[in-house]
C-alpha cells in the first residue's frame, strides 16, 4: 500500500510544529526517520498512520484520502501495527497475552516471539519483564496481523545493538509490509532503505540506499 503526505503543517496550540511537508513513503521499505529531539518526528509519525488530524494538509493511503475512510478504526486494525515511544503493555497479561490481544491469528505468536528472543517470557506477567523485552513484546504485537504498514517510535531505545540488529533483521523478513521508523539509534540506521532527516519541523533530506 502507498502513503502519501502533502503539504503537512500541525500546531499545538498556537506552535507551530510542522512547516509543510511532502512526502511520499516507498511500499515494502524501512524508512527511517530521523532528527533531533523536538524536532518532530513523533508527530509526523502519529500523523502518517492515522492517529493524530494535522492542522492542514492530507495523507493517502493508495491514493485514498484518509478523511474519506469511512471506518477508520476498521481500516487501523486490518492495515496497520503500531509500536509506541513507551510501550504500552497491560500489566494484567502476559507478554502472550497481550501479543493475542489484538491478533486475528494466534499461530504466528510463539514463532514471532522465539524470533524476538521472548519466546522463553511468554507467560510472564509484563511487570515480571525487563524494559528491552517489554520493548520487544510490543513489537511482536505490531508485527502479529502481518499489517501493510508498521509506525514505530524508537523501537530499539531499549535494546543492546544485538537486539536491535535483530528487531531490524526481522523488519527486513516480513516483504510486504512498509515500515516506517522513528529513530535516534544510529546503529540500526544502516538498515533502512530510506531515511528522512528532520530539523525543527521541515524535512531536511531524503537520502535513499542505493541497492
Ligand atoms: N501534545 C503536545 N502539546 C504541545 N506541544 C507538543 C506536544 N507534543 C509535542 N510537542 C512539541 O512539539 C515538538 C515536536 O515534538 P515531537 O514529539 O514530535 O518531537 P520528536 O522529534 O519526536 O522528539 P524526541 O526525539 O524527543 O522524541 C516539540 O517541541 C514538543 O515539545
Ligand atoms: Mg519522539
Amino acid at each position: 500500500m502507498r502513503l502519501k503526505a502533502t503539504n503537512i503543517e500541525h500546531f499545538y496550540g498556537h506552535e507551530k510544529i510542522l512547516h509543510g511537508i511532502d512526502l511520499e513513503i516507498e511500499p515494502s521499505k524501512i524508512t527511517a526517520i530521523i532528527g533531533e529531539s523536538g524536532s518532530g518526528k513523533t508527530t509526523l509519525l502519529a500523523i502518517l498512520s492515522s492517529l493524530l488530524k494535522p492542522t492542514n494538509g492530507d495523507v493517502y493511503y493508495d491514493d485514498i484520502s484518509e478523511n474519506s475512510i469511512k471506518d477508520i478504526n476498521a481500516f487501523r486494525r486490518k492495515n496497520i501495527g503500531f509500536v509506541f515511544q513507551f510501550h504500552y503493555l497491560i500489566e494484567y497479561l502476559t507478554l502472550k497475552e497481550n501479543i493475542a490481544l489484538g491478533a486475528f491469528d494466534e499461530h504466528n505468536i510463539n514463532t514471532l516471539m522465539e524470533n524476538l528472543g521472548i519466546g522463553h517470557l511468554a507467560n510472564r506477567y509484563s511487570n515480571e519483564v525487563s524494559g528491552g523485552e517489554r520493548q520487544r513484546a510490543a513489537i511482536a504485537r505490531a508485527l502479529v496481523n502481518k499489517p501493510s504498514f508498521v509506525f514505530a517510535d524508537e523501537p530499539t531505545g531499549n535494546l543492546d545493538t544485538k537486539n536491535a540488529v535483530g528487531v531490524f533483521e526481522l523488519f527486513k523478513s516480513f516483504n510486504d509490509t512498509t515500515f516506517v521508523v522513528a529513530t535516534h539509534d544510529k546503529k540500526i540506521i544502516d538498515y533502512a532503505d530510506v531515511i528522512i532527516e528532520m530539523e525543527d519541523g521541515v524535512v531536511k533530506c531524503i537520502s535513499k540506499k542505493r541497492v
